[in-house]
């Protein structure tokens, strides 16, 4: 969407704080012994509280509330009363939300304790990377060199990027125009960054993939080479200087 109004900029402020805390809250609780269900189901119930509804299950009726990926999953893992999160896991929690007829999206990788599997290198990475990503944005930049520059830190880093996963323009819907923000230099996307306009911003950082392979649950992705997978992603407004980071209490940077 394109902010036009005041009302519409609180509007989104609340609907990504929703998600922000939500993240925050639920990486927090998140234990070695629990299941992943269990914490999917302590993240529904702070968005219930705050009034707002879990985006994936409004569009697609996801099986879920929020999506929980862990290990060699990449994203959209079905929160399961048979997952046991355990030390040294890499997971990451998705969530997004409606309220009041505003959507935001977050995301955050994040190691389960001890970092006793080494991912914490790949996790900073995608980080450093989008905080990076996010800070070039402003209207009329390409969407296709923000791709590249991606693509540029991560190979840097020694990393891959997931070139089938992308961001998304955002707002009044959990997926919006500009559809495709990828991490890598799309030479056929011509289409540039617009003052105003609300879009998330994800990183798909990988250790040995390049693409992702969605398995026979219906849902839950994969890597087409294996290996692991660390996203970020904030909800930003685009201005012509810095943007406005909607679900920046998330606390992904800190
Ligand atoms: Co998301
Ligand atoms: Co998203």
């Amino acid at each position: 969407m394109s902010i036009t109004k005041e009302a519409e900029l609180i509007g989104m402020k609340k609907a990504s704080e929703a998600v922000a805390y939500t993240l925050k809250e639920m990486k927090n609780y998140a234990q070695s012994g629990m299941t992943t269900k269990q914490l999917d189901t302590y993240g529904a119930a702070i968005l219930s509280d705050l009034g707002a509804k879990s985006a994936p299950f409004l569009t697609y009726r996801f099986p879920g509330c929020t999506c929980i990926s862990v290990n060699n999953e990449f994203c959209h893992g079905i929160p399961s009363v048979s997952k046991i999160l355990k030390e040294g896991d890499l997971v990451n929690i998705d969530v997004s939300a409606e309220l009041n007829g505003f959507w935001s999206d977050n995301g955050s990788s994040f190691v389960l304790g001890e970092d006793i599997n080494r991912h914490n290198n790949l996790i900073d990475a995608s980080k450093q990377i989008l905080h990076k990503a996010i800070y070039h944005i402003k209207g009329g930049i390409r969407i296709s060199d923000i791709g590249h520059l991606i693509e540029t830190e991560a190979k840097k880093r020694g990393f891959k990027v997931i070139k089938n996963l992308t961001g998304h323009g955002i707002g009044r819907s959990l997926h919006e125009e500009p559809s495709e923000i990828a991490n890598y230099r799309d030479r056929l996307n011509l289409t540039r960054f617009k003052k105003n306009s609300v879009v998330a911003i994800e990183t798909f950082i990988s250790t040995t993939s390049t693409h992702v392979v969605r398995l026979k649950d219906g849902w839950t992705m994969v890597g087409n080479k294996g290996g692991f997978m660390a996203q970020h992603e904030h909800t930003i407004v685009v201005t012509d200087g810095k943007p406005i980071v909607l679900t920046e209490i998330n606390e992904i940077w800190n």
